[in-house]
């Protein structure tokens, strides 16, 4: 299970902290704010006194409450605009247990207000692979960023001593496209399940807006989206840093599904219809020049040093080291490792 393995994002401000996410969330907002127009209107001859909306994968740093905030404030503005009483709001929160819940919560009050319009807030702690509401309670869903994250790797890769990235490269080329299928496979079963718990929880006419680290479709070699981080990992292995045979069995439960993987398992499973969906470039909204090899070694850091240091030990000065060293010798190799990455935005419909 993904909540066995730490992975959560490090905390803070600072270089080590996870800052990707706030473009993604920028573009999110229109559809947080078009999902809103859609909810009054389907509800118009029944206008809700009170609604519930969600962020799934919150985190804790800066960008826990961004989506939360945009729907608070469209729903505020709505109501001004066509005159009509706002509705009172519950706002929650959820990331899994080990998330800093204590920094959410501090962050969550500056948005509760006791008087009209009211806001009240609450944290939802758990996997949103199980439920985590009750049944037609939630009108708003968001999410950004966060389900890429599979709920574990898949049994046959654990089960079968299959690497999920082979240091030799012939190796590796041979079996990569099998090792993804069956990341693919767990996505699949994942995410139709997150449908189905959604669907139950969302009244009819509910709005989901999410985000998804995925990939292009089209013509680009198989490659996981945490690539980089293990060719570093292999590099370590192969001199000596770490141990080989733990390299082996290391996964990091994530898994990139392009558009229209994601397209067939929402009409698959049938309780949402989608209203929109864009793909932009992952390195888009970036400044080329704040991609250095030094800012690329603390994101990978700060996204993934908890699951890394609970499977080798503290190895991550080296880390940061050794990508540095990799990346320095050719820059442009960057750029090539994220060419395929695609950031995946949707708002669908709870039919
Ligand atoms: C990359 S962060 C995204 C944080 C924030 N939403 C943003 O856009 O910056 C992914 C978050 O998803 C959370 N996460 C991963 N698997 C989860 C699960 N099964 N249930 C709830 N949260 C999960 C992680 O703990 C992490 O906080």
């Amino acid at each position: 299970m993904a909540s066995k393995q730490m992975v959560h994002m490090n905390q803070g401000q600072g270089e080590r902290s996870y800052v990707l996410g706030n473009a993604q969330q920028n573009r999110m907002k229109l559809l947080i704010e078009g999902a809103i127009i859609d909810l009054y209107s389907r509800t118009s001859t029944l206008l809700p006194e009170m609604m519930v909306i969600a962020d799934l994968g919150c985190s804790f740093g800066p960008n826990s409450l961004s989506l939360v905030l945009v729907a608070v404030e469209a729903i505020h503005g709505y109501c001004l605009q066509f005159q009509q009483a706002p509705p009172e709001l519950c706002v929650f929160l959820n990331d899994l247990p080990d998330n800093d819940f204590n920094t959410v919560v501090k962050s969550l009050v500056t948005l509760r207000r006791i008087n009209d319009p009211v806001v009240v807030t609450g944290v939802a702690p758990g996997s949103f692979y199980e439920r985590l509401f009750t049944s037609s309670s939630v009108h708003l869903v968001c999410s950004s960023s966060s389900l890429h994250w599979l709920s574990k790797v898949s049994e046959v890769l654990r089960r079968n001593q299959i690497p999920a990235y082979y240091i030799n490269d012939h190796a590796r080329r041979e079996k990569l496209p099998m090792v993804l299928e069956a990341y693919a496979q767990q996505l699949r079963k994942d995410f139709r399940h997150f449908l189905e718990l959604r669907a139950k929880e969302l009244v009819t006419g509910g709005q989901m807006v999410v985000s998804i680290i995925g990939r292009h479709s089209d013509g680009i070699a198989p490659f996981h989206i945490w690539d980089i981080l293990a060719q570093v990992l292999s590099i370590m292995a192969s001199e000596g840093v770490i141990d080989k045979a733990k390299f082996d069995s290391f996964y990091v439960p994530v898994y990139g599904p392009s558009k229209d993987d994601l397209r067939e398992i929402i009409q698959e499973e049938g309780s949402f219809s989608i209203k929109e969906f864009l793909v932009h470039d992952f390195l888009i909204d970036l400044d080329s020049a704040l991609v250095t090899p030094s800012w690329i070694a603390n994101q990978i850091r700060a996204v993934h040093e908890q699951i890394v240091v609970q499977h080798f030990g503290d190895v991550m000065d080296e880390f940061v080291r050794i990508t540095e060293r990799h990346w320095s010798l050719d820059t442009s190799l960057m750029q090539e490792e994220h060419v395929g990455l695609a950031m995946l935005t949707l708002s669908v419909t709870k039919a």
